[in-house]
């Protein structure tokens, strides 16, 4: 058991108090280094957060500090080069979402993760909280019966004004549109709760912004358990929601949000004949609400304890491949991608730049 974590962060950005507050509620972990592009960034952050070091960049940090855990909080572009260095300093990486902005850069994140015997976590928020572990343990165990259909709903407004930021809606520099940086987090629990995947059909849609990539994305994803999910990605619906509704043999399960779950957002309904197991099925007493605290309490804690990671921390990849699996297939006018196709995909595990109609 390692007794206290020694924790660094790199880009001090919005993003990145969440991972401040996390180390700090931990008991066993402590904030040494913080470094950023930005150096007034780094020492106002650093001022706020209790006074780690502060660095003009991330390998002078690891040189000088052998942080335990390194937090990258930085934009996409920057996760592959600061999480393949942090591992090979030996240092476990916790990287914020999209974990790239492309499967290849993944793939090396992964591998220098797994040379140094190092731990690669993406913080999917989103699978946190005891109400998803509730539901997906009775999925598991088959207490629902089989999964049949699903939605996942993502259908958020973002206006004008917003795309008009000079790098956002840009394959170049934003890497995708909402499918990539807004829909992957309900992806993710999506694929939390079914599981593998088998294949995706889809098609990216311009309905309204002025953007070079998508403002809405529509799929279809059959999983390897049986389900098929209707996928729904929008940046122009006014009445906004995250939403996951699953039918199974025996019941609906529902979760509608925004950006984060509890309880009240849960919703099982028992089929007719069924409801005598709605007592069996109630969300546990002890409430925990989905956040990047809960994710960094429990990889913590196996970190400490050596332990393999608990789910909230593991298949680092599966979302990932689902949103490109959904570029993939829009730039092949929505052929079916499988995970073998995507394996060895000749454009799309370099990045996701696809063919958008336009309907404006
Ligand atoms: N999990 C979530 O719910 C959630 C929410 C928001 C953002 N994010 C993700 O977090 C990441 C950061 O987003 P943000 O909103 O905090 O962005 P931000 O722009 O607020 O902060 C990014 C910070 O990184 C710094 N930076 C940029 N390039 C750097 C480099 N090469 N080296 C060091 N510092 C660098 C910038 O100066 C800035 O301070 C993104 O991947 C984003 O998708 C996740």
């Amino acid at each position: 058991m390692t007794d206290t974590l020694r924790c660094a962060i790199v880009g001090t950005g919005a993003i990145a108090h969440a991972h401040a507050k996390a180390i700090a509620a931990y008991p066993h972990a402590q904030l040494v280094a913080v470094s950023d592009l930005s150096p007034e960034s780094a020492r106002a952050f650093a001022e706020e957060f209790g006074g780690p070091a502060v660095y003009d960049d991330l390998d002078s940090l690891l040189a000088a500090e052998r942080p335990d855990v390194v937090h990258v909080c930085t934009p996409p572009v920057a996760h592959r080069d600061q999480s393949v260095a942090a591992s090979a300093a030996g240092a476990h990486v916790i990287v914020e979402k999209p974990p790239a902005p492309s499967l290849e850069e993944l793939d090396d994140m992964r591998a220098a993760a797994a040379r140094a015997g190092r731990e690669l976590v993406v913080v999917f928020q989103q699978r946190t909280g005891t109400a998803a572990a509730h539901v997906k343990r009775l999925l598991d165990d088959g207490a629902f019966g089989r999964p049949l259909i699903a939605q996942c709903q993502t259908l958020w407004y973002r206006n004008a004004a917003y795309f008009a930021v000079p790098w956002r809606g840009k394959w170049e520099t934003e890497g995708g549109g909402p499918t990539l940086g807004h829909a992957i987090h309900q992806i993710d629990l999506l694929s939390f709760l079914l599981g593998e995947w088998e294949s995706v059909q889809a098609r990216l849609w311009r309905l309204d912004r002025e953007t070079q990539t998508e403002d809405a994305s529509t799929a279809t994803v059959a999983f390897a358990g049986g389900a098929v999910a209707s996928v729904v990605t929008s940046a122009v619906s006014p009445r906004e929601t995250s939403s996951i509704r699953i039918d199974t043999q025996r019941a609906t399960i529902t979760v509608d949000h925004l950006y984060g779950h509890a309880h009240d957002n849960w919703r099982i309904t028992p089929a007719p004949g069924f409801e005598n197991l709605a007592a069996e099925w109630a969300l546990p007493d002890v409430e925990e609400p989905s956040g990047h605290a809960q994710l960094i309490r429990d990889v913590y804690d196996s970190l400490r304890a050596g332990t393999p990671l608990p789910p909230v921390g593991t298949e680092p990849s599966r979302s990932f491949e689902l949103v490109a699996a959904i570029y993939a297939s829009a730039a092949e006018d929505g052929a079916p991608i499988t995970p073998d196709r995507l394996a060895s995909h000749p454009t799309h595990r370099r990045g996701f730049a696809s063919p958008v109609t336009d309907r404006r």
